[in-house]
């Protein structure tokens, strides 16, 4: 077990699912962990620390000025002796404060005076969830680098029914155990574009498409989640980089052409998710063009792009090589011929002819070709899919598939 021997600091919010904790302390030591816990004033109204210290084997702490506690381990060891701190439930209040850098009580001075990672599990009243500060919090933990487990849907102590539940203390103890196991993609280089490009017309236009991203910055975030050093060259997106990858932004296709072969050689692999545009216009205007009175039509004259994908799988020594097809009809026909022609090693056919899919969608649906065989990664959120085409990924290039 991966779990065995690891340190973790359980961090306890004063919400009603506090009692879910005590089961947690379980599961982890039953994994070979060894559990300290922190208790807010708060979580003592719905758990007793006795309870915990029971369970743990070890005094719970509750007080920030405690000499009794700072004799025998202080809260500044606490936060050293821990491989991954665990706060479960985190409450609306907890979370604002844990994301304000408070230092005020024992758990979030401990967020403060760790170097392990940081782990909230969220637990409130949906519509506490649900509001914009709550999510304003949730969202810049992570930019920070705290991981957020949950939470889970359905329905809740306050008789409500939404997003809000802390995870069960099985789900919280099997991704405890998944963050020490050794990753799929540990220490693999990936490079990877995602969103449009935009080809100018004259200062104030350009040719673009309706890619938003969303499928090429999953890819990214479940990449380095995997263990991956992360290459993302994006053209222009509305998108929060994810955290620990390195982003470069480029608007046209000759940019990312450029970013791409730039960084190419360090590569184990590529994957081509953006919507690049196939042609430019040959001369951009170098001031706004201006609408005549003479004529109804104008013309446009436009040039094939570099095709970057093709560049890279060019390459005497390249990477492990993966394409998207975005097709509207013969998805499958079309892959398969971009698949040979651009000598892949991979392509993941994408039917782009449903609003609720693909182009600027939350989900996402795939059909993964390779040369030997196929495989259907049915429509899901683009995070779960990306990681199922990571994974396909990691199979077909240890079978030695370049
Ligand atoms: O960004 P989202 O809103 O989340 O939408 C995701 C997506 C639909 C854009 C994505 O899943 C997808 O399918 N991306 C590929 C879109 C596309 O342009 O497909 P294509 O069939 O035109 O191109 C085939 C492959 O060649 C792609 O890997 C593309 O990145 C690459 N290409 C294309 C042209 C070019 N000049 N250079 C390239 O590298």
């Amino acid at each position: 077990m991966s779990l065995t021997n690891k340190n973790i600091l359980l961090g306890i919010g004063g919400g009603i699912a506090a009692y879910k904790s005590a089961e947690l302390v379980r599961r982890l030591k039953d994994c070979g962990a060894n559990v300290r816990v922190v208790m807010s004033q708060g979580a003592q109204a719905f758990i007793t620390p006795l309870t915990l210290q029971a369970l743990s084997g070890h005094p719970v702490a509750t007080d920030l000025l405690d000499p009794a506690a700072e004799a025998a381990m202080g809260h500044i060891e606490l936060a050293r002796w821990a491989d991954l701190v665990i706060i479960a439930p985190a409450t609306a209040n907890l979370l604002a404060r844990v994301n304000a850098g408070m230092a005020d009580e024992l758990i979030t001075t401990s967020c403060l005076a760790t170097d392990a990672p940081v782990v909230v599990c969220p637990a409130m009243n949906q519509q506490m969830y649900q509001n914009q500060a709550t999510q304003d919090n949730l969202q810049q933990l992570q930019d920070k680098g705290i991981t957020v487990w949950g939470p889970g849907i359905g329905s809740q102590a306050c008789g409500e029914t939404g997003p809000g539940r802390l995870l069960e203390a099985d789900e919280i103890t099997q991704r405890a155990n998944d963050f020490f196991s050794p990753k799929l993609l540990e220490k693999i280089n990936i490079l990877l574009t995602a969103g449009p490009t935009r080809e100018a017309i004259d200062p104030v236009r350009y040719i673009s498409n309706h890619s938003s991203g969303k499928m090429g910055f999953a890819l990214a975030k479940a990449a380095y989640d995997l263990g991956a050093n992360v290459t993302l060259v994006s053209g222009p997106v509305n998108l929060n980089t994810p955290q620990g990858i390195t982003r470069i932004d480029v608007d046209s296709a000759a940019q990312m052409q450029a970013a791409v072969m730039e960084q190419i050689n360090e590569q184990d692999i590529f994957i081509g998710c953006a919507a690049v545009a196939d042609y430019r216009v040959t001369e951009v205007a170098d001031n706004k063009i201006k609408k005549t009175t003479d004529a109804d039509t104008m013309t446009l004259k436009l040039i094939k792009n570099p095709d970057i994908l093709a560049s890279v799988s060019q390459l005497k020594n390249k990477p492990f090589t993966v394409g998207f097809a975005a097709e509207t009809q013969d998805v499958i026909h079309y892959a398969k011929e971009k698949l040979i022609r651009k000598n892949l090693d991979m392509i993941a056919a994408n039917d782009v002819s449903q609003a609720e899919l693909g182009f600027n969608a939350d989900n996402n649906a795939l059909c993964v070709l390779w040369h030997e065989g196929q495989h259907m990664l049915p429509a899901t959120d683009k995070y779960t899919l990306a990681k199922q085409l990571l994974s396909l990924i990691a199979q077909r290039r240890r079978n030695g598939s370049t």
